[in-house]
């Protein structure tokens, strides 16, 4: 394989991980504009060495991909997309092409997608967008979210089905994300995370859902001719008075100068909406017009999304500070003097880093444009160079670390600094062990940011393995707390000792690998000692690795203090193996079939108990088959497994079998 080879291998992996992070996780680990350079690059690959191009991988065509965390539901008809045009010209050249008049403007929600059926006024069935022909049937979720109406004002007999977006107001926003950060949690990249992440919970979490407060809107009333409603202003009007609600800046508007008045008019008052929104979308108002014009495979050209630009706005640098991170990057932060941008007052912009910084040549002193997309945190486009006095002042990395003193490092393959100190820089310690504790770590509650803080402080911390060791006194002395909180700390990390092997290899924060990695490379190892001795070659073949992530999976385990670490976890008894492949092999060897509808849990469910007891699933029924589950309407399968005497189970046995309910 050649570089250029390896290079898109990498890419098709990374890409991949990052969209279904993105699109089916809600939790994406890096910005848009990241995201998007990973996909260029990636384009750029295939157009120079289509020899080695997957033409299987739609890169420009990545989106969600129904989860099997709910049931899928086919839609009555596709939930299409939007083409976007982003300057007015582009919007009259759309709208020309079609000849059109009379429109309506409606504010362009960044949430997402769903789809209500109402059955003689009762909310019977709700999905989401999915892939567009196939959503996820989270019916049950949409149940707990109030802004729902479970029943219909007036309601007409049989199906009445609407479609809309679920948001989260950016009020609900601030306040979720405030709470996640002081448990230490990752923080929602934006507010159509938030929405989405609350919304697709399992039905363990739904409990989040009544508490996080999601809103919703309806702007489309599926067969609205079944109701006598002939336009889209009539369907808006339709669907409030029925009780559905509806977005309040929307406008008919006669002509395309008037619905540019109306995109401009809602560039700024957007912002007092209380929701994001990231455009107008522009519909041909008469409903009779839109079957005959023809849509294109994924968007309808009766209406178009006109996107606005990423705010922007103009300030002055005070200041460029370091901040180091949990795993020692170290990252310059502009501090500016505060500015209102995208609703929001903003006084720290993000450098990425100092080749950056460099590449703009961005002084302290300087007047910058800062621009805020779709993420938290704004990025400084440029510095307004001609405005300079003389007195700014060019930027240079530190040589040591600002908070240890260590001096700093950087690797030939890398474009970050690093203070080396892993073990006892007290950044990286608090960072590290907030992160430890994480959820997705070893979800101990009680050590958030300030306890993090505090721990390091205290001198008694020098490896994570370290707090473990501390005894109540310790812990009171520590936080000024009462008894009982110090007992209760006590016993959460006596829990935590319990937390599955992919917990604990995530919490370490080996640089590169988040829960989704962790659960990849403990599933392929099975126990710690497979996965310390694994060389580069062999994790970098994982699918989703590569060679990037295996290359900082083994430097984490060549390091001598991680590996006192890890002994530190084997002498205390925590899970350093899968519980699958490790413990349970009850089933070794066993082949089971399922057939027909399981009333208390779905096949892929049935499937997983399966495979945690060591056995097998199979798609079909042969000699080798060991047991054909049968459920409700249990069809062909159950003959053949009959004609060839493999032993049958009904529901109730399996379970029975498998550990119970
Ligand atoms: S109408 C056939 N109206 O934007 C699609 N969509 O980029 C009809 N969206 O998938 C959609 N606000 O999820 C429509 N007022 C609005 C909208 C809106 C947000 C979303 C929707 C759509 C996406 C397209």
């Amino acid at each position: 394989m050649n570089i250029f080879e390896t290079r898109m291998n990498e890419l098709y992996g990374l890409v991949k991980y990052h969209a279904s992070l993105y699109y089916d996780k809600d939790s994406p680990e890096i910005s848009d504009a990241e995201y998007d350079a990973l996909v260029r690059e990636l384009n750029q690959l295939e157009k120079d060495y289509p020899q080695y191009a997957r033409k299987d991988f739609l890169t420009h065509n990545v989106g969600g991909s129904p989860s099997n965390l709910f049931a899928k539901v086919e839609h009555s008809t596709p939930m299409l997309s939007l083409d976007n045009v982003f300057t007015p010209d582009e919007l009259s050249a759309f709208f020309e092409r079609i000849d059109a008049e009379g429109f309506v403007c409606e504010m362009k929600i960044d949430g997402l997608a769903v789809s209500l059926v109402y059955e003689d006024g009762i909310f019977v069935r709700g999905a989401t967008r999915g892939n567009g022909r196939v959503g996820e049937d989270v019916t049950e979720n949409l149940r707990l979210v109030d802004a729902v109406p479970k029943k219909l004002i007036d309601a007409p007999s049989g199906i009445v089905e609407v479609r809309g977006e679920v948001l989260m107001t950016s009020e609900r926003f601030n306040a979720v994300n405030a709470l996640r950060e002081s448990r230490g949690e990752k923080l929602f990249a934006n507010p159509r995370n938030a929405a989405a992440g609350t919304l697709r919970q399992s039905e363990k979490n739904n409990h989040v859902i009544a508490e996080r407060g999601l809103d919703i809107f309806l702007y489309y009333l599926v067969d609205a001719e079944k109701f006598g409603v002939t336009t889209q202003a009539g369907a808006l009007t339709w669907l409030s008075e029925h009780g559905l609600p509806v977005q309040e800046a929307y406008k008919v508007c006669n002509t395309l100068d008037d619905v540019k008045d109306f995109i401009s008019r809602w560039q700024e008052e957007r912002f007092t909406l209380g929701y994001a929104t990231d455009g107008v979308v522009v519909k041909i108002n008469n409903l009779t017009r839109w079957p005959e014009i023809k849509a294109t495979s994924h968007a309808p050209r009766w209406a178009v999304a006109f996107k606005y630009p990423p705010e922007e706005a103009r300030t002055r640098i005070t200041d460029i500070i370091i901040s180091v991170g949990r795993t020692g990057v170290l990252t310059p932060v502009a501090i500016l003097e505060p500015v209102r941008l995208a609703g929001t007052q903003v006084s720290r912009a993000g450098l990425h880093n100092a080749d950056e910084i460099a590449r703009k040549d961005i002084r302290r002193g300087d007047i910058v444009r800062v621009r805020k997309a779709a993420e938290i945190i704004p990025e400084i486009i440029e510095a307004d160079k001609d405005s300079r006095t003389g007195n700014e002042e060019i930027f240079t990395m530190p040589e040591k670390c600002p908070i240890c003193g260590s001096l700093i490092v950087r690797l030939p393959h890398e474009t970050a600094y690093r203070c080396p100190n892993r073990a006892s820089c007290p950044a990286q310690l608090t960072e590290s062990l907030k992160y430890f504790a994480s959820r997705d770590g070893m979800n101990i509650k009680g050590i958030g940011k300030k306890l993090a803080e505090k721990l390091t402080a205290s001198g008694k911390i020098n490896s994570l393995s370290d707090i473990y060791t501390l005894t109540a006194d310790d812990w009171l002395e520590l936080d000024k707390i009462a008894m009982k909180s110090a007992e209760n700390i006590l016993s959460q990390l006596e829990d935590s000792k319990s937390r599955p092997f992919a917990n604990l290899i995530t919490a370490l924060g080996i640089p590169e690998v988040g829960k989704n990695t962790a659960a990849l490379i403990t599933e392929h190892f099975g126990n710690i000692d497979a996965l310390m001795n694994a060389d580069e070659e062999s994790l970098a073949e994982i699918d989703g690795v590569g060679t990037v992530i295996a290359h900082s999976v083994h430097e984490f385990f060549r390091n001598e203090g991680n590996l006192r670490m890890i002994e530190a976890f084997r002498k205390m008894g925590f899970v350093l193996e899968n519980e699958t492949t490790g413990k349970s092999t009850e089933l070794e060897g066993k082949t089971f079939v399922f057939t027909g509808t399981l009333e208390t849990m779905t096949r892929d469910e049935a499937g997983e108990r399966v495979k945690a007891l060591g056995g097998k699933v199979s798609g079909s029924v042969s000699s080798k088959t060991d047991y054909v589950v049968a459920g409700e309407k249990a069809g062909s399968k159950l003959r053949k497994a009959e004609s060839l005497g493999v032993k049958i189970l009904t529901e109730n046995e399996f379970l029975s079998m498998t550990g119970g309910n």
